[in-house]
């Protein structure tokens, strides 16, 4: 029997890729080039399923030019490169990873805030760049973590796993906002508690996002929204690049309306706002919160069995769209 076709299209751990190839056949992309729209188009000709990333963007304009595809299955939690309706109208599946990361990117969110709030990457830059040559009561005196309000906007399993970190490793006491309230059992398992948006803003002393990129959160965080925040905080980014203005974010740290920002995701990523750069107050790194080596792994492994269950069997673990 004719095995079914699969594209892999970004580099991924060569046994996961090897898993695929004992079911399907594959066409990888272990070079890791960075397809455009036509050359994903191009390569998933004939396909029956895809294992994307967030860097391939399916649309209709994909799924008109791949009349054959059955699944796209995203190494990753988040799926805002996917047009779920369009998805669903052309009989797609759509699968994610979700939980096997919760944790690990939880750990990195907290990492950011403890980061950003100690002034770790200035004081490295500081000692690299050779400036070190004494001690002094207020070299790189930032803010304190434990004790202080830590505020959650969305408040999902990342979330939910953040505030935990926070309440019983650090003794703060967190708030979150978010579309819908926890049940109480949630909230009490959190130690957290719901506020209004702008009691977040206000509160926090240290904010982190981690709700997922719709139209609705576009520019969450903007202008108005730092303005609220108290001059002594931080904001912590590990969702999607989008949700914050990275230009007024820029701004609003340049005339110290806001302390520092720790930021994993960018508007336009790769690309960095250039503002942003020339700061000293802000920790960046390059959209790695779930990074570490089993983390990544079971994320592969994942959309792996997604492609599996789905196309041998009919059934994927973890589909996001409901399909007739
Ligand atoms: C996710 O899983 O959504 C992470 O951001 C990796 O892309």
């Amino acid at each position: 029997m004719l095995k079914p076709a699969v594209l892999v299209a970004r580099a991924i751990f060569p046994e996961v890729l090897q898993t695929l190839q004992q079911h399907f056949e594959v066409t990888d992309n272990q070079a890791d080039v960075l397809f455009d729209k036509e050359q994903l188009a191009l390569s998933a000709k004939g396909v029956d399923g895809i294992l994307t990333t967030g860097s391939e963007r399916v649309d209709a304009a994909l799924l008109a030019a791949c009349p054959g595809l059955k699944i796209c299955a995203n190494m990753a939690v988040g799926y805002n490169n996917f047009d779920l309706a369009a998805m669903t109208s052309a009989g797609v599946l759509a699968t994610n990873t979700p939980d096997v990361l919760t944790e690990t990117t939880a750990d990195f969110g907290f990492a950011l805030i403890l980061a950003t709030a100690r002034r770790m990457a200035e004081g490295e830059h500081f000692l690299r760049a050779g400036l070190w040559n004494r001690w002094r009561y207020d070299m790189f005196a930032g803010a304190e973590v434990h004790g202080s309000t830590l505020g959650i906007l969305g408040m999902g399993r990342i979330g939910q796993a953040v505030a935990r970190r926070g309440a019983h490793g650090f003794g703060m006491r967190v708030i979150y906002h978010n579309r819908s309230r926890l049940d109480a059992a949630t909230e009490a398992s959190c130690a957290a508690r719901f506020v209004s948006k702008q009691d977040l803003l206000q509160q926090a002393d240290h904010l982190i996002l981690v709700l997922p990129y719709t139209a609705e959160s576009h520019h969450a965080i903007g202008a108005s929204e730092l303005a609220q925040m108290k001059p002594t905080a931080t904001l912590v980014n590990i969702a999607r690049g989008g949700i914050v203005d990275d230009a007024a974010l820029a701004a609003a740290l340049k005339a110290g309306a806001l302390a520092a920002a720790g930021l994993d995701v960018f508007e336009g990523e790769p690309r960095v706002h250039p503002d942003l750069l020339a700061l000293s107050n802000v920790v960046l790194t390059p959209h790695i919160a779930s990074a570490t080596i089993q983390t990544r792994r079971a994320m592969a492994q994942l959309a792996a069995d997604n492609l599996i269950g789905f196309l041998l069997h009919g059934k994927a673990l973890t589909p996001l769209n409901g399909l007739r």
